[in-house]
């Protein structure tokens, strides 16, 4: 609204969820749903500026956390090996003590390939990392069954699983990221589907204007790389 009332007013995000807070508050993308699916109209347009305060938190739901967390998990594995180690070492008990040191390192990684590609046209589709394979599954479900941080965790996990598979992938990492999602209660196998059907819906990716579908393939934890395939036959 804020981005088409009187071609464009200023705005501010004030995120209240995980998921807000570490990554769609921050980038400028806006948009709205159709019918078709999620976040089909829309633009970038950036906010004055993000206010956050992680105290917000501290009233959500266990579920809305483990929403967030899967993004959380997504900087760590396409970014940064140390922070993957910190998660993984982390007491689940502790975790809120540590909401503002996640939410600063998440929005200062999420700053850096924004700010060097704010239009998604290059390395800013590295944090699309789980994300072809959980979009798919929202939209299997009608967006009413899986969130999109528990779309994305089983997205992460089987894209993983196919590049190591492939051999792009250092071996072992899918287990890690198995053992990570499990330790922060999020699913990693892929629902029952119709397969035929699941294939058709990734085809039909917003992203996906030709032929070819951009994947984000992990070379090992903390390095992601966009790799350019033929979609499945
Ligand atoms: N949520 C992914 C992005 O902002 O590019």
């Amino acid at each position: 609204a804020a981005s088409s009332y009187l071609r464009g007013v200023p705005y501010i995000q004030v995120p209240t969820s995980l998921l807000a807070q570490v990554d769609s508050s921050i980038g400028g993308k806006t948009a709205i749903n159709l019918s078709y699916g999620k976040n089909l109209v829309g633009c970038f347009y950036q906010p004055k500026l993000v206010l956050i305060d992680t105290n917000a938190l501290s009233t959500l739901e266990q579920d809305y956390i483990r929403d967030g967390m899967s993004e959380v998990i997504k900087y760590a594995c396409i970014d940064d090996k140390d922070f993957f180690e910190f998660l993984m070492n982390l007491k689940i008990s502790s975790l809120s003590s540590h909401y503002e040191d996640i939410v600063y390192k998440c929005c200062n990684i999420k700053k850096k390939y924004v700010e060097s590609d704010e239009r998604d046209t290059g390395i800013r589709m590295k944090l699309n990392f789980g994300h072809t394979i959980g979009h798919a599954i929202e939209k299997y479900f009608d967006y009413e069954y899986y969130s999109h941080g528990q779309a994305v965790a089983i997205g992460m996990y089987n894209i993983c699983l196919e590049s190591e598979e492939s051999g792009y992938t250092e071996y072992g990492t899918s287990d890690k990221i198995k053992e990570i999602l499990i330790k922060y209660g999020l699913n990693y196998n892929l629902p029952n589907m119709d397969m035929d059907k699941f294939e058709k819906i990734i085809k039909s990716d917003k992203k996906n204007m030709s032929d070819r579908l951009n994947l984000i393939y992990l070379k090992r934890i903390g390095e992601a790389n966009i790799v350019n395939k033929y979609i499945l036959e």
